[in-house]
């Protein structure tokens, strides 16, 4: 088989430094590999999530320095273009979309366990939007909180991409779900199925009470929110702005989600269904990644950012 230039060497965009937009680089460098039960897919898609231009800020950098030069980028659609030793649930051709490192190039290996295969009535740009945000959203729920049916829970930042499959999650629980929004946001999340909805920012909930908590904002509103917390539940954040656990009934703790193959694909049909979904509000080229942080790093869209290839 004649191999093209692209297979080897390919596009991607990485920083040297630590900083502001500017500091993503179009760059060429070695196309990867995949190892045994690996897939490689060629990217069509790339999604932006926050932990991107967190990473490329330095905010982890104290904690988690990365070697730098840095691809960044956890989430792509695209079409599998090899197939790792031990694999067997795909094949050369198949559209998928997975959680990925260095996700920012024309092509990446994972994992197999952490792909789903993305159905023809799936747009590729909406695959590439959902593994890290709404595997968030659900694990956070299901296997974080973990709440009965007929509970409360305060779920913060509920239009966003990780608290919209939040409130999926629970809704889907049989969870009583209150949303704490911004104002102009109430509308939406009304349309979602929330029926209880407070303003974020007040930050108090009244005569409300919550069983558990999951927050996905982080701050001192949030803080104000917990203060209605019931003994015995719990507070889980995925937010790296800390709540203060000062006069809380539970101490905030910090959830991480995990790649998830199977349940990604759980989601997918769920979205295709017409269950829940995640709005793609802009879709720009990759060569723009500099403008796509800047894009969702000022916030206020109301909706993921996409990077095309
Ligand atoms: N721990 C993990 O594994 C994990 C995984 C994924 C994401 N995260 C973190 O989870 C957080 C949310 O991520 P995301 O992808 O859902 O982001 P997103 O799509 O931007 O959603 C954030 C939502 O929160 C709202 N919001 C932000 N600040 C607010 C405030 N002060 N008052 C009221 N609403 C506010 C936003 O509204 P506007 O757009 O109007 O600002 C938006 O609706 C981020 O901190 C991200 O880094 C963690």
């Amino acid at each position: 088989m004649k191999i093209s230039r692209r297979d080897i060497i390919m596009r991607a965009i990485q920083f040297s430094e630590y900083g502001s937009p500017e500091v993503l680089q179009l760059v060429d460098v070695d196309a990867p590999s995949p190892g045994k039960g690996e897939l490689k897919i060629k990217t069509l898609a790339t999604g932006v999530n926050p932990a991107d231009f967190k990473w490329r800020g330095g905010l982890f950098q104290q904690v988690m320095p990365l070697q730098l030069p840095h691809i960044v980028g956890y989430d792509v659609a695209g079409v599998v273009s090899e197939v790792g030793e031990d694999v067997t649930d795909f094949r050369v051709g198949d559209r998928v979309t997975a959680s990925v490192q260095r996700g920012y190039a024309e092509f990446v290996t994972t994992p197999a366990s952490f792909c789903a295969k993305v159905p023809d009535d799936l747009e590729i740009a909406e695959a590439a939007a959902l593994p890290c945000a709404a595997l968030t959203g659900v694990q956070l729920i299901e296997d974080g909180l973990r709440p009965t049916p007929g509970q409360t829970v305060l779920i913060t930042g509920a239009v966003g991409s990780v608290g919209r499959f939040a409130v999926h999650a629970a809704l889907s629980l049989g969870v009583r779900v209150v949303a704490a929004v911004r104002p102009s946001q109430f509308d939406e999340v009304r349309a979602m199925g929330v029926d209880t909805i407070i303003d974020l920012g007040s930050g108090t909930a009244g005569d409300l009470s919550f069983d558990h908590v999951a927050d996905t904002v982080g701050g001192p509103a949030v803080a104000g929110l917990c203060k209605n917390l019931v003994p015995g539940g719990s507070i889980l954040t995925v937010a790296t702005t800390p709540v203060n656990p000062e006069g809380l009934a539970a101490t905030p703790t910090f959830f991480g989600f995990h790649p998830d193959g199977e349940r990604l694909a759980a989601l997918i049909r769920d979205v295709v269904s017409g269950k829940v979904s995640m709005p793609v509000a802009r879709r720009l080229p990759l060569t723009d990644a500099a403008e796509a942080h800047r894009l969702a790093e000022a916030g206020g869209l109301g909706g993921k950012v996409i990077l095309i290839l």
